[in-house]
């Protein structure tokens, strides 16, 4: 299985690829997860990336090409993959259209996870993740254990530099002016289905679910 989870910032694409990985056995691919590790480790990518990132803006199309480029096809997911967080721009849509033609591969779901912009500021002011083993939290929705700290691996729990609020209203303009254009792209290529995903985590993994068991 070969799907994009397409959506605002915040919506739960991450929350929700990782269910979807484990009912399936498909990898999920986080360009966001993969250009955080790249500014952890100090790598030439997360070099290029960290200033755009921490501003919110979109790291330019071609060094995200380039990423998912080495990835996509690296065989290591057998059972298939969730892209998380692109394609992003038109140019990245239209990047990824000719891979899949260049390596006779086709997507099986477009999935549009939508929820309104105030719910999704509530959900990124009340995020945080595990600084060792990147496991996602809620203060509010899905708090740990014990403040501050991860109930996997004890590691300790941080905010991402762009759920601050002003960087998140950034984010969510460029989303409307340069990501929501996939809607119609995709609308017009691939079978693209819009999920509700106002509810709880729960409610949306089952929603989700009826599309992919049909
Ligand atoms: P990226 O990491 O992809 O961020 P994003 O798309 O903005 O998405 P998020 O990770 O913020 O949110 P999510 O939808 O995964 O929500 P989550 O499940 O965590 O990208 C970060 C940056 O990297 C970009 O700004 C850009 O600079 C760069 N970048 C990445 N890809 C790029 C690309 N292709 N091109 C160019 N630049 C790129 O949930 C959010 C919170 O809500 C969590 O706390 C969670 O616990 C909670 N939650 C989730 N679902 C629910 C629910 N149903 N009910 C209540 N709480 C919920």
């Amino acid at each position: 299985m070969k799907m994009i989870l397409l959506g605002p910032p915040g919506v739960g694409k991450g929350t929700q690829a990782q269910r979807i990985c484990d009912d399936f056995g498909v990898v999920q691919i986080s360009t966001g997860d993969m250009l955080r590790k790249g500014v952890k480790e100090g790598t030439p990518l997360g070099k290029k990336a960290e200033g755009f990132m921490s501003k919110g803006e979109l790291v330019p199309d071609d060094v995200i090409l380039g990423l998912i480029g080495e990835t996509l096809f690296a065989d290591d997911a057998p059972k298939g993959y969730i892209l998380d967080g692109f394609p992003r721009t038109v140019p990245q849509a239209e990047g990824l259209k000719k891979m899949f033609e260049d390596n006779n591969e086709k997507l099986d779901y477009v999935l549009l996870l939508e929820a309104p912009s105030d719910l999704i500021v509530k959900r990124l002011s009340a995020r945080r993740s595990c600084k060792k083993c990147n496991k996602v939290y809620n203060l509010v929705s899905m708090p740990p254990k014990t403040e501050g700290k991860c109930d996997v691996c004890d590691g300790s729990l941080y905010q991402r530099v762009d759920d601050k609020e002003e960087t998140i209203k950034n984010r969510l303009d460029i989303y409307k002016n340069q990501t929501e254009p996939l809607v119609d792209f995709y609308s017009k290529t691939e079978n693209l289905v819009s999920v509700d995903s106002t509810g709880s985590p729960e409610e949306v993994h089952k929603n989700i679910l009826k599309v992919l068991k049909g």
